[in-house]
């Protein structure tokens, strides 16, 4: 197998920025693993099954993209892998704060591991998983914005059409 690289996140619920990324990965790397966060800190409206089913079906037609759950440290789920490297997503210079100190914890846990990151699209600029599900909650379209099941499965959590 080639460089393979590790994308981990909540995914709650996956969006086309998220995918944006993934398919830029591709483009680098021979394959990617999507690894979702199984208890992460913050409360998710999906659960894990729920998170990753969307995360395969919004990925199926690509053998080169791989789904897995970790709990724990990330870097000791990397340290278990076929790579050192964990690639993460940055939108606004608002992502940057936060990202900075998340990788210097990573790199301090385990340096490794190398932490990198690509620029987002700016189609995807102003979209994440809060804002999305904030819409969806109040009836606000989302197509165009999240994967096809993705958009069902908000639309049948808070009980739309
Ligand atoms: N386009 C648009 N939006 C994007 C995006 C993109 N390309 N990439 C990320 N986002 C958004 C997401 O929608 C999400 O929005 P939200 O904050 O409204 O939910 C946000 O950016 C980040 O979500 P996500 O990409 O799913 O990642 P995360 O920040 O939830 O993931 C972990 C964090 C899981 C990687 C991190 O907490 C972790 O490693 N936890 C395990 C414990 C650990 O090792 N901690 C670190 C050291 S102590």
């Amino acid at each position: 197998m080639g460089k393979m690289v590790i994308y981990p996140g909540s995914f709650d619920p996956i969006t086309n920025g998220h995918l944006s990324i993934l398919r830029r990965a591709l483009t680098i790397f021979d394959a990617v693993t999507i690894a979702v966060a199984s208890d992460p800190m913050k409360k998710t409206l999906f659960n894990l099954e729920e998170r990753m089913e969307m995360i395969r079906e919004s990925t199926k037609n690509d053998d080169k993209v791989f789904i897995e759950p970790f709990s724990g440290l990330l870097v000791d789920y990397v340290a278990g892998k076929n790579t050192n490297i964990i690639l993460r997503g940055i939108r606004a210079l608002s992502d940057f704060e936060y990202e900075f100190q998340l990788s210097l914890m990573n790199r301090k846990l385990n340096r490794n591991i190398q932490t990198i990151f690509m620029m987002t699209d700016y189609r995807w600029f102003y979209i994440s998983s809060s804002i999305i599900k904030e819409a969806a909650s109040l009836g606000g379209s989302i197509n165009g914005l999240v994967p096809e099941i993705v958009c069902k499965k908000l639309k049948e959590k808070f009980g739309f059409q």
